[in-house]
């Protein structure tokens, strides 16, 4: 699959087969999407892999928990309140992994490296026939400093991006967006 076909086709996926992503996939995906640029040469990304299902049903909840009692301090949120309060919801769509993007504030790009190195992640995933979905809820908690402690994230690196990922089971079709606004083009 060409990075053309890549772009064109993903979607965010929210269902999942029961496969699980294997380590070398994962591994192979990683390495791959840290090619991306990144600023003043710095690298500053570091990852966390959760895969014990278990623990990440007992995120969605926390996460949910968290959220739905401290409503005032997730504006961001407010909307999606009803899906909260939905005991069926799970924030992670059942997915059997869960890959979190720490980036280190030494480095002033770190928001914008590490975000570039997710987006490649999603675009690699797809010719695996693996689903992505980034789960802005998850800022919630995986940026809490006894969550970064018990995964072993050194200090100074804050929370990028959280990626659920999975085989894919249903797929969705392309999208459509708003034409791009151009707010000036010289010449
Ligand atoms: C920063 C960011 C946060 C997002 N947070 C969530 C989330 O918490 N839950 C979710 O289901 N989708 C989340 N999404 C996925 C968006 O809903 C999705 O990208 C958007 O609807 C466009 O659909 P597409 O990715 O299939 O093209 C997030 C996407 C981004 C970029």
């Amino acid at each position: 699959m060409d990075v053309l076909e890549a772009i064109e086709k993903r979607r965010s996926i929210r269902s999942y087969t029961d496969r699980p992503v294997e380590k070398d996939v994962l591994e192979r995906l990683v390495k791959t999407a840290v090619k991306a640029p990144t600023g003043s040469g710095m690298e500053p990304w570091g990852f966390v892999v959760l895969q014990d299902q278990k623990e990440i049903d007992t995120l969605s909840e926390r996460v949910k928990q968290k959220v739905l009692n401290n409503m005032a301090d997730y504006p961001q949120f407010s909307q999606y309140e009803s899906w909260l309060r939905n005991e069926k919801y799970h924030i992670f769509n059942h997915a059997g992994t869960v890959l979190i993007v720490y980036g280190d504030c030494a480095s002033p790009w770190h928001v914008y490296d590490c975000s570039l190195v997710a987006g490649n992640i999603m675009l690699a995933a797809e010719n695996e026939g693996i689903g992505c979905c980034w789960i802005g809820f998850a800022e919630a908690l995986f940026n809490d400093a006894d969550f970064k402690a018990e995964h072993h994230v050194p200090e100074g690196y804050h929370l990028v991006s959280t990626l659920s990922m999975g085989y894919t089971k249903v797929p969705v079709p392309p999208c459509t967006r708003k034409d791009p606004v151009f707010f000036s083009w010289t010449k």
